[in-house]
């Protein structure tokens, strides 16, 4: 646990979505969840499924799917007929997953396997989406080539990514914010600012109908403490901030949760597109 962590507010630290077997699993399970809760981004997961039209009969790939929040939703729209596999390279996520969907007597593939390498033939979906996935791959580009090989002739594509440099987050002190929130976005994952190229790119494989929709996602208490609480102390721990702002920050963020007062959020981006043919 960081030391300035909020109590009773276990920190979460991205940089291990890209290796998270080796992370605290429970601390990572209840995050997403509670990213799964937020009504915003809830949001552009409806929005998600309506443009790609994901419904009954669709064969749907889930690209990182973690342990299947989405996929087990994804699993009820698609019947009956279709078929639902989520991929991920966390086995401690998958075998979640597994058990999920055996709870909730839902039919899911879960497969080991690499966003830049999946491990699905050509043509095989419908419909593939990858939600806050991409910005921790080393190659994005591999990744969104290996969608469009994936998702047949005439099949659409669904990604949800945020962008770093919009977090928010209302501490008082301007420069103090200024400085943590750099560094989370200059350090946190390897693509922080992906969204801004990525029409770009999805154009440039070829897709077309590319679209966007966009929310700043509000979070709730206990996730804005864990996270914006976490980011302080890990902007001390790489020397982005001295100690004393850091127990400034430290003690602002836990006053703020306590009161019932804090703020923070981070915009998040739907990208969907059809692929050619
Ligand atoms: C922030 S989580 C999002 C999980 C899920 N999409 C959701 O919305 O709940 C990021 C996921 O990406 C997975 N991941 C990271 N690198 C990956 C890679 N190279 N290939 C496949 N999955 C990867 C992690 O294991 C984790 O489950």
């Amino acid at each position: 646990m960081e030391q300035s962590t909020p109590p009773g507010e276990p920190a979460i630290s991205l940089h291990d979505f890209t290796d998270i077997d080796h992370a605290v699993e429970p601390t990572y399970v209840a995050a997403l969840e509670a990213f799964d809760r937020l009504p915003l981004l809830r949001e552009l997961k409806a929005l998600a499924v309506e443009r790609t039209a994901t419904g009954p009969g669709c064969r749907v790939l889930d690209v990182g799917c973690g342990f299947g929040l989405e996929t087990l939703r994804l699993a009820r729209l698609v019947r009956p007929g279709g078929t639902i596999t989520g991929v991920d390279l966390s086995a401690a996520f998958l075998d979640e997953g597994r058990r999920r969907a055996a709870a909730a007597g839902l039919d899911v593939v879960f497969e080991q396997g690499d966003a830049q390498q999946l491990p699905v033939p050509d043509d095989a979906a419908d419909v593939t989406r990858a939600e806050r996935v991409l910005i921790y791959l080393d190659d994005a580009d591999r990744a969104l080539a290996e969608m469009l090989r994936v998702t047949r002739p005439g099949g659409r594509i669904a990604i949800i990514e945020p962008d770093f440099d919009t977090n928010t987050v209302n501490v008082p002190d301007v420069a103090l914010v200024r400085a943590v929130l750099a560094h989370e976005a200059d350090t946190a994952v390897v693509n922080a600012r992906l969204v801004r190229d990525l029409t770009a790119r999805l154009a440039g494989l070829g897709l077309a109908d590319v679209a966007i929709a966009s929310r700043m996602v509000v979070f709730d208490p206990e996730l804005a403490a864990q996270y914006f609480g976490g980011i302080g102390a890990t902007a001390v721990r790489d020397g982005a901030i001295d100690a004393d702002a850091g127990e400034r920050w430290r003690a602002i963020v836990e006053e703020r949760h306590r009161r019932g007062e804090l703020f923070g959020a981070v915009g998040y981006y739907l990208f969907t597109a059809t692929v050619p043919g």
